[in-house]
């Protein structure tokens, strides 16, 4: 069967040319007669990878120096456990509650540190990014919490907030990579590989180097910044095929122009479809437009029941997990990194006719 386009929340598109390079080399990589799978993490041939790979992702997003790379495994969701385990120093941090990956951030959080909910979009469904403020950031919190993009809800920050001197944390699982960012306006920067870095098993932490070697006192050694900070990432067996292919897809983001060219042709990606749709009487986008994710598009069509025909005819046509989540319903669209432009068009091409034969 033919790849079809994979529209899915994560694990979702990787790059055609990265499967092709790891599958070319599965069996005997660089003449070790060996898998990746199969070397030692402390092997050369490992070094070189994970070495290869951290430079990359430096090169990438402009990592300033004073910030360190981990790759680590347990998920962004470990994420939200091991973020107060290693900055609580006060006993409080602030929350904003974007949606439904943020209230498992706080809920998690909320067994090790008094959490506050400083700003918060539910009243209206999570469907916009609510106003953060530097007054509303309290001057003793031990960081402030965002989800920088929400995967279920289809929004994302399009300004980040300033939070003084309060460390700024980000969850950013469904936006790393996506466009170019100020990697020194945060603290940590967390994310889960599955979307645009690689396979899932994979967590990428980027953490500056002051809020490394503070962790509480009953922080299990796994959570700690510390041990991953002062090990290179090898204080135990890393995901080491996982971190392998995110440096193929490191070196495809660094082929196609950089995060730059990237975020240029997501932006096109995106605007083809929300233009689509705002000018289509059928289908709605239940998303304000200031606070629009350019990776996850949810949209809506006016009878419900023919969301489950729409799915499975745009299946049958190769356009994969269409399915909207089922907190907010209808369809939606993740058009990762890896999505190509001719996937949107094919998609917009479907939608057209879908629209004629129900409206
Ligand atoms: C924004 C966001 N945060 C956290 C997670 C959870 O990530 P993981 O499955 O790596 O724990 C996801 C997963 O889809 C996500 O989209």
């Amino acid at each position: 069967m033919d790849r079809v386009y994979n529209f899915s929340a994560g694990p979702s598109m990787l790059p055609l040319e990265v499967l092709e390079q790891a599958q070319s080399e599965l069996t005997n990589y660089k003449g070790s007669g060996m898998s990746v799978m199969e070397l030692s993490h402390r092997s050369k041939l490992f070094t070189e990878i994970i070495t290869g790979a951290e430079n990359l992702l430096r090169e990438l997003m402009h990592i300033p120096d004073n910030y360190k790379v981990l790759f680590v495994q347990g998920g962004a969701s470990q994420q939200f456990a091991a973020i107060p385990l290693n900055l609580k120093k006060n006993g409080q941090a602030d929350y904003v509650n974007t949606g439904s990956w943020s209230k498992k951030a706080m809920k998690e959080a909320k067994k090790f540190i008094e959490v506050n909910e400083i700003a918060s979009s539910e009243d209206g469904n999570f469907t916009y990014i609510p106003s953060v403020t530097a007054d509303k950031v309290k001057s003793d919190a031990d960081y402030v919490h965002i989800t920088t993009n929400n995967t279920i809800e289809g929004t994302a920050f399009r300004n980040i907030p300033d939070t003084g001197d309060v460390p700024l944390v980000a969850d950013m699982s469904s936006n790393i990579l996506s466009e170019e960012i100020d990697v020194s306006k945060f603290g940590v920067i967390y994310a889960g590989a599955q979307k645009n870095i690689g396979p899932a098993g994979l967590t990428v932490v980027i953490v500056r180097d002051d809020l490394i070697g503070h962790a509480v006192e009953e922080c299990p050694t796994m959570l700690d910044f510390k041990t991953h900070s002062e090990s290179g990432s090898l204080y135990n067996t890393p995901p080491t095929f996982g971190v392998y292919v995110a440096k193929l897809v490191f070196e495809w983001i660094q082929a196609q122009g950089g995060l730059t060219a990237i975020q240029k042709r997501n932006e096109k990606k995106a605007n083809m479809l929300y233009e689509y749709i705002a000018q289509s009487d059928f289908y709605h986008s239940p998303v304000k437009e200031d606070s629009r994710s350019i990776m996850n598009i949810p949209f809506v069509v006016p009878n419900h029941d023919v969301d489950a025909t729409f799915i499975q005819k745009a299946q049958e046509e190769g356009l994969e997990t269409l399915k909207g989540h089922r907190s907010v319903g209808g369809m939606r669209a993740s058009i990762y990194n890896a999505m190509p432009v001719e996937g949107v068009e094919a998609l917009i091409e479907f939608m057209k006719k879908f629209e004629k034969e129900h409206q």
